[in-house]
């Protein structure tokens, strides 16, 4: 990453946000995640957002900021695709997939990184109810994760729905 790009970050994050997520997000390995797609772009811009906008609530409440930055930013970082194996039902797919990729985002970010207790559990637990949260940065993360993955669905359908009518008009 070069200084231009991390300028362009602290203009749009804030000096205090890149600070704390600056050695995860610029790390060679967790730029893989910008090649991973997940709802309607990146995993990498997915997480960006959860962790501001987690960060943003943790600093009005006076939270863990720190944690609830690096928690938030490992919550998905797996470093798979996910796909559905042949001849397999996607919807049990789906829910392998949603109790398993906390765990292996935990074992990625613990090979990389000193994780805390709390970043452990943003991390583990952010899929609840599939598991419970233990502190309130995990509750907190759990919810904003939510929040974004539906209006990142959402803005993938209104964008497969526009594409289908452009399709459809010039038939
Ligand atoms: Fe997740
Ligand atoms: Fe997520």
């Amino acid at each position: 990453m070069d200084l231009n790009e991390i300028q362009d970050m602290i203009d749009h994050y804030g000096e205090e946000f890149v600070t704390v997520a600056h050695p995860i997000f610029s790390h060679t390995i967790y730029q893989i995640m910008k090649t991973i797609d997940h709802h309607d772009g990146s995993a990498y811009d997915h997480c960006l957002k959860v962790a501001y906008y987690a960060y943003r609530m943790a600093k009005r409440w006076d939270w863990h900021v720190e944690a609830t930055i690096r928690g938030a930013l490992l919550h998905d970082f797996h470093l798979y695709q996910f796909s559905k194996r042949p001849r397999r039902s996607v919807l049990l797919e789906g829910l392998r997939h949603t109790r398993n990729h906390p765990k292996h985002a935990l074992a990625n970010a613990l090979l990389y990184w000193n994780i805390s207790g709390k970043e452990k559990d943003i991390i583990e637990n952010h899929m609840f109810p599939f598991s419970i949260p233990r502190c309130r940065e995990a509750w907190l993360i759990s919810f904003i994760d939510k929040y974004v993955a539906i209006w990142e669905y959402s803005v993938r359908a209104k964008r497969t729905f526009r594409a289908k009518t452009r399709l459809k008009r010039h038939r």
